[in-house]
């Protein structure tokens, strides 16, 4: 039987990527320097793999679905801690899943949300938001649930967020889950109170779920982003409508030990619960152990979050001069307006062997016209050590016809 949502996971960025770079060779003599993929290359804390060891016992049973008592315990205290919650708000038993990672949970979260047929709209099918880019795990969930996308112009003029107070009423009304990644990926902007409040405020009034995708929350420059949740207490403490996403992926250093979280509203939890108990994979005990361990511990966040601050810094010396450059105050890529990001892919990788990724392949492209509001973009991560990270901005620059200083 033919399935054309199919034909939309094939949209995966690295897919498009392999695509445009098959048969391209780095330029020889030149280590290849690998920046567009973000994942931490800084050290796992040792604690992590004692925890494990400590553990080993645990093996050969199975994990309970929603993630042992300690680890949610651990979720709630470092989100109470970080967000200055009210002690109580947050009830391990009620508001919190543990994940393993978060990509998995974003996506099935629109199977949740995401109504069939009997269920749908008057105005027409359901539709699932997000920004334009965005992480491209929101389109594939939203479309493998059987929504419509709706991809917001996310563009420098409003700080790379979506203007989510541009939407008409019917257009509302049809919306089943808008997802808002703050800080986001890949622009590293995020989202203030007041803009978070109004988010939740117009999902309350048309009764839609925010998924708030806040997994970089804590790799920032400046003053912490705030979260979702802070936006419920302002609003007088109900986290209806609303989840909350966060991984130890970016925090820790720790994207293989696949450990995240969702909290939120317990209607949606302990229904998404449910479809995790149906279908969703549990992180088992010993990894439960030491992501609780993580958690716990804010000691081993600090250095990381100031590695990411010398990236950063490097960056603007070396591409600041650059028209378009701007340095992101959360996340750890850099966005950077190249003219033509595909190009600017193809060359690098061919002839400075360093390796990123198209920007235009994280929004959405015009089936009649061909524009895509994201082609002038590259999008770099910056995780490496320092020398390496050093050497692969240089070629950049280079390639850009900057002066190195
Ligand atoms: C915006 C965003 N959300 C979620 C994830 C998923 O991360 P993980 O599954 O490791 O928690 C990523 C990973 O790159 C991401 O960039």
């Amino acid at each position: 039987m033919k399935n054309s949502r199919i034909d939309s996971l094939f949209d995966y960025p690295f897919q498009k990527l392999a695509v445009l770079l098959n048969g391209v060779e780095p330029r020889a003599g030149l280590t290849p320097i690998m920046m567009q993929l973000g994942e931490p290359q800084l050290p796992t804390p040792d604690f992590v793999a004692e925890q494990i060891h400590a553990k080993r016992d645990e093996w050969r049973k199975y994990p309970p679905i929603r993630g042992s008592d300690e680890y949610l315990q651990a979720a709630t205290d470092w989100l109470t801690r970080r967000y200055r919650l009210p002690a109580g708000m947050i009830d391990p038993q009620q508001h919190v899943i543990a994940l393993p990672g978060t990509k998995e949970g974003l996506f099935q979260l629109a199977q949740y949300a995401v109504p069939g047929p009997a269920d749908w709209p008057e105005d027409g099918p359901p539709l699932v938001a997000m920004s334009n880019p965005a992480y491209h795990v929101y389109k594939g969930a939203a479309i493998m649930a059987g929504a419509e996308t709706l991809m917001l112009p996310a563009t420098m003029e409003t700080n790379f967020l979506p203007d989510y107070a541009a939407l008409k009423p019917e257009t509302l009304r049809r919306i089943a889950l808008f997802y808002l990644c703050s800080p986001a990926n890949p622009q590293g902007t995020f989202a203030d109170l007041d803009y978070l409040s109004g988010l939740i405020r117009l999902a309350r009034e048309y009764d839609f779920i925010v998924a708030f995708d806040e997994c970089y929350s804590e790799i920032y420059r400046g003053e912490p982003p705030t979260g979702a949740l802070e936006a419920c207490v302002a609003l007088g403490g109900s986290m209806d409508n609303i989840v909350v996403f966060h991984s130890l992926s970016k925090r820790s250093n720790a994207a293989g030990l696949r450990c995240g979280f969702v909290a939120g509203e317990s209607g949606i939890i302990n229904g998404f619960n449910m479809l995790r108990a149906t279908g969703g994979a549990q992180i088992p005990n010993p990894l439960l152990a030491a992501g609780a361990a993580l958690w716990r511990d804010e000691e081993h966040v600090v250095p990381t979050r100031a590695h990411y601050a010398k990236l950063f810094d490097m960056a603007e010396r070396i591409l600041g001069n650059r028209t378009g450059f701007y340095k992101p105050p959360a996340g750890f890529f850099l966005w950077l307006d190249v003219g033509n990001g595909e190009t600017a892919a193809r060359d690098l990788w061919r002839d400075h062997a360093v390796r990123t990724i198209p920007g235009a392949y994280y929004a959405q492209t015009d089936p009649a016209t061909g524009e895509n509001a994201c082609r002038q973009y590259l999008r770099v991560a910056l995780v490496h050590d320092l020398d390496t990270a050093e050497e692969g901005l240089r070629r950049i620059a280079e390639y850009l016809g900057e002066q190195v200083v």
